[in-house]
This record gives structure tokens, C-alpha cells and sequence, in this order.
């Protein structure tokens, strides 16, 4: 093996070793990767198994920033507690004012935009997003959290990922309004380097679910799809299974409502075999099954 995966490995195993159980690594580092390592002879089950484990936020930082922290593995170590956010206070207590649902809704989002601790780890000048959509939708899509674009404009699933999870609703016969879109976090996990992003720890996710449980218990949706693996440990609990495909596909609930996992857009966008494509449609044929959407014979048939 090059000197150089030899470095990364020893390094992956002195985080494993320290407790560090994730690590951001972007597209352009697996494909710098992809370049110096062999063709893997796994399964394609197999490697996209491992590819959806990585979670969903883990991408955008470049080459450069791995270099950085490979060249860092010679300074003194830090460990887990430099990429988490120190300790957060008890997750919030939310009491929602009685009233319609607009204004339960409305009372929340300055909850959520007026709370210290997710002000506290926004960057100057990004902002704490909350959800958004119809309040009377039947259909709730979560993800993990903000990323680059969305702490920019405040709004959930913005940017690529969020295009494509535009064009998903779009394939089900709906606009982006006509659902609601939120994330289990409000604010974009911070990074040791001003790029790219990691998945949130479970200490971020335990302090979010309460803003998140909120928006559910007043849209009351008939289901949430739950985008993701960390959006479905989210909600269905960090210990809730090992691997998503555990899970995929497979009807859950949360506050008892149904929830569907599912592939998060993200994903999709960097391994967009026609079989994952299917893989994911066919489960969003499950969900508007549930929402008593009508299904055309032509979108039975997508990604056959
Ligand atoms: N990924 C998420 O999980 N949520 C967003 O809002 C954007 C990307």
C-alpha cells in the first residue's frame, strides 16, 4: 500500500482508538482516494452498504482540508471533543401557546430562531434554520441538519441535496409546498475547518429533537420520511439498528407516526446507480401508498 493510505489508516486507527467514531471525508477526498486505492473486489451490495453509512452531512471538505488534517496527525492529538460542540444544557422544554395551528407554528419558529444554545453555534452572519412548508401536509420529510447553503439562506434542503429532494417530491406528483421539510438540527454542526461538514453528534441531535417533535405534533402529518441514517437514528434512537439498510423500507414510527426510512438525497446524488434509484423510488411508492396518492402506471415503472 502507498505510503501515504498507510499514513491515513494508522491515523483512522489512533481516532478509533481515542473514541471517535465518524469522520468527515468529502467527495473530492474519495475520489483522490478512489484514485490511489485498488478497485475494491466487494460486492456492490456491499460497498454501497458501506457508502450509505457514511452520514449524509459527511461531505464538501476538499482534498486540501485532508491533507490539513493528515499533516495535523503529527501535532498534538485532538480527539473527539474538538469536533463536538462542548456540552450542551438539557434539551429545551417546549410549551407552544394555544391557538391555530399557524400560530403555533409561528410561536415555535421564534422559539427555535430565539434560542441561545443553536445561536450560540451559528457562525456570524449564517442563521439557525427551522422547517418549512404546509402546515396541513400529510407528508413530512426529515433530514439531518443544515449544510453550507441552507445556514446561508435559513431554509431546509436548499442546496444540491435539497434540488434533488425537490425533484423526488416533484416524481410523487407534489410541489415542495404542498409537504413539510424540517431537519432533526437547527443549526449546521461545526467543523474544525471553515469547510465542510460532519454528521451531528448524539448529545447535538438529543438538543434538537424537541424543536423537531414540536413541528410534528402541529403539522401532524400522516407520515414522515425519514431522510437518511441520521435522520432515522434521530428518530427512532441512536441503538435503533446498525446499518440503514436494516431499516430501509421499513415502516417505523415516531410519536406514533408512521415513519419511513429512506435513502437521504444526498447519497443518491453521488452513487446514482439506477439500482439505488429504484431502491429509493420504490420507497417513496410505499409512501404515497400510505398518503392515498394516486400512482400512475409510468411512475410504477420509474428506474425499471
Ligand atoms: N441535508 C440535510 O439533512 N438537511 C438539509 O437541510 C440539507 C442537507
Amino acid at each position: 500500500m502507498k505510503a501515504e493510505l498507510l499514513a491515513l489508516v494508522d491515523e483512522l486507527k489512533r481516532l478509533r482508538k481515542e473514541g471517535v467514531t465518524r469522520v468527515s471525508v468529502s467527495d473530492a477526498s474519495i475520489q483522490e482516494l478512489k484514485k490511489r486505492v485498488p478497485a475494491p473486489s466487494v460486492a456492490a451490495s456491499t460497498r454501497a452498504e458501506v457508502l450509505e453509512s457514511i452520514p449524509a452531512q459527511v461531505r464538501s471538505a476538499n482534498a486540501a482540508d485532508l491533507d490539513k488534517a493528515l499533516a495535523a496527525s503529527n501535532a498534538p492529538k485532538v480527539g473527539k471533543a474538538a469536533l463536538a460542540t462542548g456540552k450542551l444544557p438539557k434539551p429545551p422544554v417546549v410549551a407552544l401557546p394555544e391557538g391555530d395551528k399557524a400560530a403555533r407554528w409561528e410561536a415555535l419558529r421564534e422559539i427555535v430562531l430565539g434560542c441561545p444554545v443553536c445561536n450560540e453555534h451559528v457562525k456570524p452572519g449564517k442563521k439557525v434554520v427551522f422547517g418549512i412548508g404546509n402546515l396541513d401536509a400529510d407528508i413530512f420529510f426529515c433530514g439531518e441538519a443544515p449544510g453550507a447553503d441552507e445556514e446561508v439562506k435559513g431554509e431546509p434542503f436548499v442546496g444540491p441535496a435539497g434540488q434533488l429532494l425537490t425533484k423526488m417530491i416533484g416524481a410523487m406528483g407534489l410541489s415542495r409546498e404542498e409537504v413539510y421539510i424540517g431537519n432533526i438540527m437547527n443549526w449546521r454542526p461545526e467543523m474544525p475547518t471553515s469547510r465542510g461538514n460532519r454528521p451531528p453528534t448524539e448529545e447535538e441531535l438529543n438538543f434538537c429533537l424537541p424543536y423537531l417533535k414540536a413541528q410534528v405534533a402541529v403539522v401532524q402529518p400522516k407520515l414522515i420520511v425519514a431522510l437518511g441514517a441520521t435522520a432515522t437514528k434521530g428518530l427512532l434512537g441512536p441503538n435503533s439498528f446498525r446499518s440503514l439498510r436494516q431499516v430501509k423500507g421499513q415502516w417505523k414510527e415516531f410519536e406514533g407516526i408512521p415513519v419511513l426510512p429512506t435513502y437521504h438525497p444526498s447519497y443518491l446524488l453521488h452513487n446514482s446507480s439506477k439500482r439505488e434509484k429504484r431502491a429509493s423510488w420504490e420507497d417513496l411508492l410505499k409512501v404515497m401508498e400510505k398518503a392515498g396518492l394516486p400512482i400512475s402506471e409510468k411512475q410504477r415503472r420509474y428506474f425499471l
